[in-house]
């Protein structure tokens, strides 16, 4: 190991000591946070038994492991605002605090979607869809409002989340509907109006794999910029399969991404190990074939999985500088929302929350990378 790499280990080392004294911090080894490039934020979606304090193993871990949190679900519009005049900020407020107090960078997800937001905010009369007066106003009150809300303790929002089809054409959701191609653009107006100072990013996935998606976003992020509108950041979600992406891929997005101007996220990374043909329907067990590792990982399985995330740790520290953010989609396998009724092992932490092989590998790629 070069002395660099040697001093990394002793002051990682030094980090635990001095954070902890308990075994059972002691056991999670080296903390990512300590061995990411300086400038680098490297966090993960955290989700409500974390953030209220109840499921207090992970909130070690997280606490340990990461400097910035990312919402799960506790900030979307769904959670945030279920009637036009009724507002719950309740579990975000704790969410935020929560990074706060660890001083960490909270992260906002998300508010423009076609997912997990209510029926209320594009229905117009008579079961039509809202015209887009009526839409718009509705945005800009919830963008006003959240962003306004959390003004100076958020770092950044995906402002817009998935708004394209794997095409590279823009997704037809019911806001693109209500308000025209525009409402990208007004989103992020509305959101840089409430807050001048945060970040604000455009969010999606298969920017990776589909060089067609990935043209898509970076259509939107000129678009922004022609008309003079602030994004400072794209993420690629990172909802990766063992060698898919491959690290060309991924070399070749970030770098395509990134000649735009704006920097690159990775906000939701995890690597599905099953297909998603044969996934249960919510409720209903799975068939034996389509849940092959219920009853554990084949070691061959395991090492793969490592290698992959040692691979593209690789490329992302080749591309150290266009790179602001690396967020895991959860903090153990068992938190995933990729078990969905089956057996998944997609993130560094197993259900016991031990570190897994993907961590080590990770953590030896971090420890011997040369600037
Ligand atoms: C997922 C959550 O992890 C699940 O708990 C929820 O049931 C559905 O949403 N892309 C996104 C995230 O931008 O918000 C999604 O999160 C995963 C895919």
């Amino acid at each position: 190991m070069s002395r660099r790499g040697f001093a990394r280990v002793l002051s990682a080392a030094a980090g635990l000591t001095a954070t902890t004294g308990s075994s059972r911090l002691l056991a999670q080894g080296p903390a990512l946070k300590e061995l990411v490039p300086s400038g680098w934020l490297i966090g993960a979606a955290v989700n409500q038994n974390q953030s209220d304090g109840r499921d207090t193993v992970a909130v070690d871990l997280i606490t340990r492991q990461f400097n910035t949190i990312s919402p799960e679900n506790l900030l979307k519009f769904q959670s945030l605002h279920p009637e036009p005049d009724r507002f719950t900020f309740e579990a975000a407020d704790r969410y935020v605090a929560f990074g706060r107090d660890r001083g960490m960078a909270v992260i906002g997800h998300n508010l423009v979607w076609h997912s997990q937001t209510p029926r209320w905010v594009w229905d117009g009369p008579d079961g039509a869809l809202a015209d887009r007066t009526t839409m718009l106003a509705r945005m800009r009150t919830h963008i006003s409002t959240v962003v306004g809300r959390y003004k100076g303790r958020i770092r950044g929002w995906d402002v817009v989340n998935e708004a394209l089809n794997d095409d590279g054409t823009l997704r037809d959701s019911p806001w693109r509907r209500g308000i025209g191609d525009d409402y990208i653009a007004r989103a992020f107006e509305f959101a840089n109006a409430a807050d001048p100072n945060v970040e604000l990013y455009y969010n999606d996935y298969n920017l990776a794999t589909r060089p067609e998606k990935r043209a898509g976003a970076i259509r939107i992020i000129k678009d922004l910029q022609q008309r003079g509108i602030r994004i400072d950041a794209v993420g690629e979600q990172g909802h990766w399969r063992l060698g898919a992406p491959t690290a060309a891929d991924v070399d070749r997005a970030i770098t395509e991404l990134r000649a735009t101007g704006v920097k690159v996220l990775i906000t939701e990374l995890d690597v599905n190990l099953l297909a998603s043909a044969g996934a249960p329907a919510p409720g209903q067990p799975p068939s034996p074939e389509s849940n092959p590792y219920a009853d554990g990982l084949p070691d061959d399985v395991q090492q793969a999985l490592a290698r992959y995330y040692a691979d593209a740790f690789r490329v992302l520290l080749t591309h150290r500088d266009d790179i602001a953010r690396v967020t895991f989609w959860g903090v153990s396998d068992g938190d995933s929302w990729l078990n969905r009724g089956r057996a998944n092992y997609p993130l560094l932490w197993d259900r016991q929350r031990r570190p897994k092989p993907a961590f080590d590998d990770v953590v030896k790629v971090l420890m011997t990378w040369r600037p």
